[in-house]
């Protein structure tokens, strides 16, 4: 037998996370803060990390970086914490936790897509319920699918990605309160929005709230948390590497939420990029912009590829949308930048649109 036939067919099956080559160009694809730290913080940071102890394994459990964590971003204090190396990982944990055969995670279309392909690598179903057309949660459709599917895991991504909108309060409380799993809300964007259901936590006993520093502005470091009851969040621990948050991603993450307003100061420059982006799309010919409390827009143009590619040729890498869901027809992804950086993309994108390839 060939070794690759050892290879389970759902993983054959996948398409790997593709990332796309960003060299030489302005980084406006993966929802990135484009903002160093500043120069005392990293004078801090380079003293702390000169410091630590490289020939140890990491802090198994980092209670001081929990608490400092729970402290800084809001976390019930009754809620239990689930440290990730990124959110994905915390997404996958989740997911080999439910895999009983024939369970099902269920999320939204288009939505965040580690949601499919780690329930599918973990051997789960997965279940996307399609949005409507205007990326609105379609309840009906939602709630229908939970009563014949009774998935153990539903994901909702608040605000969703790539769509950037935010689902109302009442509707996930429809989707708790209906659906036999636990529910996931993914706050992966919450620096750019004031909507959130982390201090809701305890509240229901399938209510669990994920978050990630990637998109505060540490992406670099890939540190994600669940939190959630105590009792389910020690069950997910047994399934948590022992030293997956490395010595160094305990030094930065800690020394930089001791300063977290710094980061909250530029999210805060961001969502002001984001409205004064949103003015200008919004207002040239030939381009659909989607109302957005993320850090990035979604916009709908008539030839996606010619204007991705005349991007491009400018300089500028976004995410080309276009195919990856019937939805997304025209539909490109605008990470929301440094102002700078910002005008030129809204220069090159008049420019495209008059003159696509
Ligand atoms: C909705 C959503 N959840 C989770 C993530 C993953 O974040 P992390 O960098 O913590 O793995 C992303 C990244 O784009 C995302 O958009």
């Amino acid at each position: 037998m060939d070794p690759i036939e050892l290879i389970r067919p759902e993983v054959r099956a996948l398409q790997a996370y593709h990332v796309q080559d960003a060299r030489g160009l302005i980084k406006l694809d993966a929802m990135e803060n484009p903002f160093p730290l500043p120069a005392g913080l990293r004078d801090l940071l380079g003293q702390r990390l000169a410091e630590a102890a490289y020939n140890r394994y990491p802090d198994a459990q980092p209670a001081a970086l929990k608490a400092l964590l729970a402290a800084s971003l809001g976390v019930p204090a009754a809620a239990g914490l689930l440290l990730g190396n990124g959110s994905d990982e915390v997404i996958q944990i989740l997911a080999q936790a439910v895999a009983r055969p024939g369970a099902t995670l269920l999320s939204v279309e288009p939505g965040f897509v580690m949601f499919r392909l780690l329930a599918q690598s973990c051997g789960l179903n997965y279940h996307g319920v399609p949005l409507r057309a205007d990326f609105s949660l379609d309840l009906d459709a939602v709630l229908d699918a939970i009563r014949v599917i009774r998935p153990a895991l539903v994901f909702l991504a608040i605000p969703n990605n790539p769509t950037g909108n935010v689902f109302p309060d009442a509707a996930v409380a429809a989707v708790l309160e209906a659906t036999p799993g636990l529910v996931v809300v993914d706050e992966a964007y919450f620096p750019f929005t004031d909507h959130s259901w982390l201090a809701r936590v305890g509240e229901r006993r399938n209510l669990l709230v994920m978050r990630t520093l990637s998109k505060l502005g540490l992406a670099g470091i890939r540190l994600g948390f669940l939190a959630g009851p105590p009792d389910l969040i020690g069950e997910f621990e047994k399934l948590r590497l022992p030293y997956n948050i490395s010595v160094a991603t305990q030094v930065i993450a800690t020394t930089v939420l001791e300063s977290v307003d710094v980061l909250w100061q530029q999210a805060r420059l961001l969502r002001a990029e984001r409205s004064r982006m949103a003015g200008v799309l919004a207002a040239m010919a030939g381009v659909q912009c989607f109302a957005s409390e993320a850090n990035f827009l979604l916009i709908r143009v008539d030839q996606p590829g010619a204007v991705f590619d005349a991007l491009k040729a400018h300089g500028i890498l976004i995410k080309n949308l276009n195919g990856a869901h019937a939805l997304l027809h025209g539909c490109l992804r605008i990470t929301v930048g440094s102002s700078d950086q910002n005008d030129r993309l809204l220069d090159a994108l008049a420019v495209s649109l008059r003159a696509p390839g």
